[in-house]
Order: C-alpha cells, then structure tokens, then sequence
C-alpha cells in the first residue's frame, strides 16, 4: 500500500538525519569534494557547484575546470582548489565527487565520465551532461558505483530510462530503477522524490523560485559536500534535497520567486543549516 512505497522527508525526518559539527574537528574531519564541471559557455554551472559545495560543509573544494577558466575560478571563489582538466583528472585524497553541470557532451567529456566510472570506486553524484553521456552510451550505465546519486530533471530522467506516460509512470520508473541499479535517484520536480531500493521520499520544500538555470547545480554540489561529510549516500540525498528547498524558501525573505537567482539560494544555506536544529 502507498504508506509502505512512499513517505515524505520533513523536518521531523530531516533532524535526526543531521550531524551538527564537533568542536574537536579538522578540515579533514568534513572530507575533500571534487567538483568536475563547467565547459566553455558554461562555467557558471561549475562556480555554483562549487560555491553550493563550500558552503554545505565541505572540507576542501576542488573544482576539475578547463584550465582557460582558472583565473575565473580563484576571483570568485578564493576558497576552491582547481586541478587543471588538461592535466588530467586525480581523484588522490578526494572522498566525494560531483560530476555534470555544465560539462557538455563532447569526446573530452565522455573520455572524463568514463574515468571517473572506472577509477572512483565511491558513490559519487552524478548530474546534468553526465547523466545525459551515459544516456548515449547506455554501456556506461553498467560501471555506475553502487550507491551513487544520480539528480535528473524529468527529460535527464526520460533520456536515461525512456519517455513515461505520465508523472506516475515516470515515479514507478524511477522506484524501480533506484533498486536495479543499486543507486540514489532524485527526481527533480516541485515535489523532488528521492527513490532508493524502490522507496520514495517526496521533499517538502522548496518554491517556483527554483524554476530557473542554475538551480540544479547547486543541488549538485550541496549533495557532494554531505558525501564528502560522510553522510550515508541516502541521507546526504534527503539532507541535501530538504536543505535546497529550505534556502530557497528563506530566500524569499529578501527576494521574490521572479527576482531569486541560485547564487541567493547558495547564500542561504547558512539560514536553512541553522533552521535544523
Ligand atoms: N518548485 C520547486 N522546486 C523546483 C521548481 C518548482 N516549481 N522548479 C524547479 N525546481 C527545482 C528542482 O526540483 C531542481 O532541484 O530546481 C532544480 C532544477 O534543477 P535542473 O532542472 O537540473 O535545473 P538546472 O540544471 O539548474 O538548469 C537547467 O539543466 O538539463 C539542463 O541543459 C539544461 O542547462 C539546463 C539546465
Ligand atoms: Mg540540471
């Protein structure tokens, strides 16, 4: 029956989910993200990431961009470490990894997926143009980690496990494959299911304001900076996804959902971390 399939993630269920940080702790205690990201013309999918990443708790940021970009990078987020895409790719130290937004779908960035797939061996969130790779190449799908995240909007969903009826449909899809594939689906939507082991959890924040580029990707990297914490992959997907929608919520309190841009909601992260407790 629908009460054993679905629940909701609210605040009651978020609470306990959430670990506040130890006076005694280091920057290694918080792990170290690696946001892979970002391509001509769409850098900014990556400095959002990367800016979402820093300010849900990651211990050290770095972001793997085309090396055109450096300069980009360290103005607007002096915090963030780069390695340089032309230098390769090392996931040395790295315990979480946030791979799509604004990647594109070129050669180069199907040669980085399918690295990542084959040498990171923990859960990684996996987003945007990488969700739309492993579309093409469906055989890549097979090298996914056990316990990663994927974050599809419905057409990511739909280019990944085929067109779907109806919402429903598209649910009953997304159960499924969240068991077959042994991964975290969070179906992006108003109301953003997280599908594990054919369960879902229905999120209970978040407004229209989100509706607008960038939105995802901040996601991307809020989820990354809870893997990197050591977050369960589950709990850093039902954390994350309440977090997201809460900043915007209080985002609202000096913006409109027209005028509210994702770099308002990243700046409000702070406001929903303290609306846990
Ligand atoms: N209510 C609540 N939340 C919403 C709403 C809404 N009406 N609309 C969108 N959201 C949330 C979603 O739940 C999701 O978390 O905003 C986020 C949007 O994520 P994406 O669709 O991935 O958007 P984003 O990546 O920022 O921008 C679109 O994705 O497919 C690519 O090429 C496309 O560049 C484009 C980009
Ligand atoms: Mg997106």
């Amino acid at each position: 029956d629908i009460e054993t399939v679905f629940q909701t993630a609210d605040a009651a269920s978020i609470q306990h989910i959430y670990k506040p940080r130890k006076p005694f702790s280091h920057k290694g205690s918080y792990g170290h993200a690696l946001i892979i990201a970002g391509n001509t013309g769409k850098m900014g999918a990556a400095l959002m990431a990367a800016h979402a990443c820093l300010r849900a708790g990651a211990g050290l940021t770095t972001l793997n961009i085309p090396s055109a970009f450096l300069n980009a990078v360290h103005s607007h987020l002096p915090e963030a470490m780069c390695q340089l895409r032309e230098n390769g790719l090392s996931f040395e130290k790295i315990n979480a990894v946030g791979i799509g937004p604004g990647l594109g779908t070129g050669d180069d960035s199907l040669q980085l997926i399918e690295q990542t797939l084959n040498e990171y061996k923990l859960p990684s969130v996996i987003d945007a143009d990488a969700l739309n790779i492993i579309s093409t190449h469906k055989r890549l799908s097979r090298l996914i980690t056990p316990g990663s995240i994927l974050t599809p909007h419905p057409k990511e969903f739909e280019r990944l496990f085929g067109k779907a009826e109806n919402d429903f449909e598209r649910i009953d899809t997304a159960l499924k494959k969240s068991a077959e594939l042994n991964c975290v689906i969070i179906l992006k939507g108003t109301y953003t299911l997280i599908a594990q082991n054919g369960k879902g959890w229905f999120n209970t924040t978040g407004n229209a304001g989100l509706a607008k580029g960038g939105s995802g990707d901040i996601l991307t990297g809020i989820v990354t900076a809870l893997l990197a914490q050591k977050y369960h992959p589950f709990e850093a997907a039902l954390l994350g996804v309440y977090l997201h929608g809460l900043a915007a919520d209080i985002a609202l309190e000096k913006q409109s959902q027209e005028s509210m841009i994702a770099s308002d909601v990243v700046n409000c992260l702070g406001a929903a971390f303290g609306g846990l407790l």
